[in-house]
């Protein structure tokens, strides 16, 4: 057997933040982390005095060993559950308009463009760049129907390093002429997609990163055939499903006249075969209690997108109540509904929701931390391979600095870890991610804090 300390790669000497539990944020100090060469956790010690350290890392090449300061520590990376990767091109814009509008006026023509694969290829590396610089180790990724530029959008995602399920788009019907397919070319498209991800896989060294996920646009855009279609190849295939559900009053009315037979909006997937266990649905802001409660009975995913609930005026979800029930819950950006691709924010969004929905209810900080990261690992079903430091688990991690040069946070001579951590959440952005990590690998980023920083 090989001796523990040459299959070791890294390890981190200080103060590492995970969620121990929903309610419990875990501050390990004085920590001593070791990843392996397969990019896994393959020890955690807690507090390791300076005195001891040597001892425990007794044949650890010296160079493989990251000293934390006093302002910085390592947190698990951020999981965004629902971003839609061509839509980062109009970020901030078209937050006049609620979801049906803005989707007619902003998101399809633009979406169209998508057609053009080396336009594709410009805009994706953006938006996988921006995504993964706020923290972002594992996304969600809606792209749009292209099967071209969905390939561009795998290849990025892979050149840049990070986790990622991702989506062609399905949309058969109630879409624009040029945003449209037919049932036929959608399944064909989807099918061919599916198996170019499978086939990329095989040409990699490290244990895949990218899963190909079922995305039916929504209801509205996807006729009872294709979406019958499309939970056959989940199945077939055994992906995960993402889509949209109960994100505004209209898009809820238009749907039940749609699907008359279904019992109500989340049995619409229910019945096609699209919602199970791995099943990922954004929004779920206008759920009825029995829609909440089908959510838990098929084990499905929340994704809770607070500051698109905001910006498209779609109202406040319940997370409070999703939480209560047991449904696994996790946080997306949404971006472009959201205006921002950082999950940090999303947490800042949902605080506020929280707050405005009932004070009595608020969700607390070590809630907002879990649903910003481990409660994302379960709603992607990864939660036995990412979300916290468990030993076993894979390294997916930020090492935050409160003290960078152009730190927008400012630390004072009272500020303990925990405060940093707290000021962090709320006031810290892409410039505190001093590095950023996926499968235990360094993400570099051309032009980013996270590159720039040694
Ligand atoms: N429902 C259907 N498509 C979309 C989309 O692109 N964004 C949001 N927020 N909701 C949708
Ligand atoms: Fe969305």
């Amino acid at each position: 057997m090989q001796p523990f300390a040459s299959t070791i790669a890294k390890v981190f000497y200080g103060t590492l933040i995970h969620s121990a539990s929903i309610k419990k944020i875990e501050f390990i100090k004085q920590g001593l982390l070791f990843i392996d060469n397969q990019g896994k956790i393959a020890k955690l010690l807690r507090n390791v005095s300076q005195d001891s350290v040597h001892a425990s890392l007794e044949g650890v090449e010296d160079d493989k060993v990251v000293r934390l300061s006093e302002d910085q520590f390592v947190i698990p990376g951020f999981i965004d559950t629902h971003i839609h990767a061509p839509q980062y091109t109009f970020c901030g814009n078209g937050h006049d308009q609620p979801l049906l509008e803005w989707l007619d006026t902003f998101t399809f023509p633009r979406e169209s463009k998508f057609a053009d694969k080396d336009y594709a290829r410009k805009l994706y590396t953006k938006s996988v760049a921006r995504s993964l610089r706020n923290g972002t180790t594992s996304a969600c990724w809606y792209a749009t129907i292209h099967l071209e530029a969905c390939k561009e959008l795998v290849q990025i995602i892979q050149e840049q390093g990070q986790r990622a399920y991702v989506g062609k788009v399905n949309m058969n019907q109630n879409s624009p002429d040029f945003l449209i397919e037919t049932t036929e070319s959608s399944l064909r498209d989807t099918r061919a997609f599916i198996e170019y991800v499978q086939d990329v896989n095989t040409k990699i060294d490290h244990k895949p990163l990218i899963t190909p996920i079922i995305t039916p646009r929504f209801a509205i855009s996807c006729n009872s055939e294709l979406l019958t279609e499309l939970g056959k190849l989940a199945a077939e295939y055994d992906l995960p499903i993402q889509s949209h559900l109960c994100e505004n009053q209209n898009e809820i009315g238009f749907t039940m006249s749609l699907f008359p037979d279904s019992a109500n909006y989340t049995a619409v997937y229910a019945d096609h075969g699209l919602l199970n266990g791995r099943s990922i649905m954004a929004h779920c802001v206008h759920m009825k209690d029995e829609e909440l409660d089908l959510m838990k009975e098929k084990n499905a995913g929340i994704s809770h997108c607070a500051n698109s609930n905001f910006n498209l005026k779609s109202g406040m979800a319940d997370v409070r109540k999703m939480l209560s029930k047991g449904i696994k819950v996790g946080l997306g950006t949404d971006v472009a509904g959201g205006y921002s691709p950082s999950i940090l924010e999303a947490l800042r969004a949902s605080r506020t929701a929280s707050v405005a929905r009932d004070a009595d209810t608020t969700l607390l900080v070590a809630e907002l931390f879990y649903l910003a990261t481990l409660g994302g690992a379960h709603v992607m079903e990864l939660q036995d391979t990412i979300g916290n430091f468990e030993v076993g688990k894979e390294f997916d991690a930020i090492l935050v600095n409160t003290s960078t040069e152009d730190s927008p946070v400012d630390i004072f001579d009272h500020d303990d870890i925990e405060s940093k951590f707290e000021k962090y959440l709320f006031l810290g952005d892409d410039r505190n991610n001093e590095q950023i990590f996926v499968q235990g690998k360094r993400v570099r980023l051309p032009g980013s804090s996270a590159a720039s920083r040694k």
